[in-house]
């Protein structure tokens, strides 16, 4: 029997490569144009660190984490979201000495033991940006900015909404406030909710209005609404974070409904939305989450971060042309016909290398007529449609020549060999 890959991961196979690697070289190019810097972090830390983090109450703490003990009996978990374990690298380093804000990055995968569905895995992907030590409001608007920017420049921006909302804070006469009226209108309604949003009232009452079942969505139309709760800074932080989206041209919405899986949430929150990937909608999420960092022992700095799924965006991607190899030589596929030729071939290939070309050499054994129909095949001459062969016997090596055939015409011509590389650089490897 063959062995099969696990339940809910998938492999990123040849060919859907070239999307991930333009995903993530926007990525970087954004984030580096807005002054963030790249952090690589395990993949497993420590299970406390993630249930001090996301809370206990949440689904991903009860029942998504992939954890176990290690060989000397300590509990550790395959990291279910990158935001926890870069604050704890920032406390352990003392990162936080630097002038703030301290703006970082990081991608990889994630895990969630969730119910495997389309756009959902048990192992994706993230890219995750977080700014730390500044609470200022204008900062909450360029951090959703540049989360579209990175949309827009993989032309997907159009085809996306930007939904914000506040949660408040803990102040008393803020989101508690809220929760108590909350608690008290799903209580008195309890009976018309579904079976999980019934649990869910006194273990984690905001999660409730996240629920997309129509029964429930009747239930919480009529809820109160968060926004008539905040207090008079949280309501001035969100005024002010949405005066700076509009004057940065940043279109959005506020939804009011907006809750997120996550309990170290406060102030402003957002999604970016799409209605082409049906019940997993949202490509990107993020907030705010002042005090977060004290709680896990490091000083009282302020933070906000978001975190884009990069499988759901490489959906949205369309397949692409030629074009999408920007920035890569088209390739040189190198025939020589007998062992001298071999010998005499090697050498140039790497130079073409070590110029940015993409080369490919036969080893000399094969006929000519077989290799040319390899190269056609080549992965590069499939998806550029350009290819240059260079064609050496042991006749062309006598007299100091190669023949340079471009593949898709068939047209060739004889080139010396002492002036070969410069040809073919020329070229650019292109018809
Ligand atoms: P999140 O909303 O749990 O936030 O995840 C962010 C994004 O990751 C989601 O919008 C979605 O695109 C993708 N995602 C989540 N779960 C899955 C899954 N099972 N399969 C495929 N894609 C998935 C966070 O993780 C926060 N740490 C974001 C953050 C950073 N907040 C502040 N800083």
């Amino acid at each position: 029997m063959t062995i099969r890959a696990v339940r809910g991961v998938h492999d990123i196979l040849p060919g859907e490569g070239e999307k991930w690697r333009r995903v993530e070289r926007i990525a970087r190019d954004v984030f580096d144009s807005y002054g963030y810097e790249e952090i690589r972090l395990p993949i497993f830390e420590r299970t406390e660190l993630f249930a001090r983090t996301i809370g206990e109450a949440t689904d991903i703490v009860q029942k998504e984490m992939y954890t176990f003990q290690d060989r000397g009996g300590d509990s550790v978990t395959l990291r279910p979201e990158a935001t926890a374990g870069l604050l704890r690298a920032y406390i352990e380093h003392g990162l936080f000495v630097h002038p703030k804000p301290i703006k970082l990055y990081t991608m990889g995968p994630m895990f969630r033991y969730e119910r495997p569905q389309a756009g959902r895995y048990r192992q994706f992907h993230q890219l995750d940006v977080e700014a730390l030590g500044d609470e200022h409001a204008s900062l909450d608007a360029e951090m959703i900015a540049m989360l579209v920017e990175f949309f827009r420049r993989l032309d997907l921006a159009q085809r996306l909404q930007v939904e914000i909302n506040s949660l408040g804070d803990e102040k008393p006469e803020c989101r508690p406030r809220y929760r108590t009226e909350l608690v008290r209108y799903l209580r008195a309604n309890a009976d018309r909710l579904c079976e999980e949003c019934r649990e869910r009232i006194e273990r984690n009452p905001l999660r409730v209005l996240d629920c997309k079942k129509p029964e429930c969505r009747r239930v919480l139309d009529r809820a109160p609404a968060l926004g008539d709760f905040l207090c008079a800074d949280c309501a001035a932080h969100f005024g002010k974070t949405r005066e700076y989206l509009e004057a940065t041209g940043v279109p959005h919405v506020v939804s009011p409904r907006l809750v997120r899986g996550l309990d170290y949430y406060m102030r402003t929150t957002f999604e970016l939305t799409t209605t082409e990937l049906g019940a997993q909608n949202a490509v990107a999420g993020g907030g705010r989450y002042d005090g977060l960092i004290k709680l896990l022992g490091g000083p009282p700095d302020p933070g906000i971060g978001f975190a884009v799924g990069v499988e759901r965006v490489v959906q949205l991607l369309p397949d692409e042309g030629p074009e999408a190899w920007e920035g890569r030589r088209v390739g040189v596929f190198l025939i020589p016909l007998g062992e001298e030729p071999l010998k005499r071939l090697l050498p140039i290939a790497n130079q073409l290398r070590s110029k940015g070309l993409v080369v490919e050499v036969g080893h000399g054994e094969r006929k000519l007529g077989r290799e040319l129909e390899r190269a056609n095949k080549l992965p590069q001459a499939k998806r550029l449609g350009v290819l240059q062969a260079v064609i050496l016997g042991p006749d062309e090596l006598a007299r100091g020549e190669a023949i340079v055939r471009e593949l898709k015409s068939g047209t060739q011509r004889t080139v010396p060999l002492s002036g070969l590389v410069d040809e073919l650089l020329a070229l650019g490897g292109r018809a």
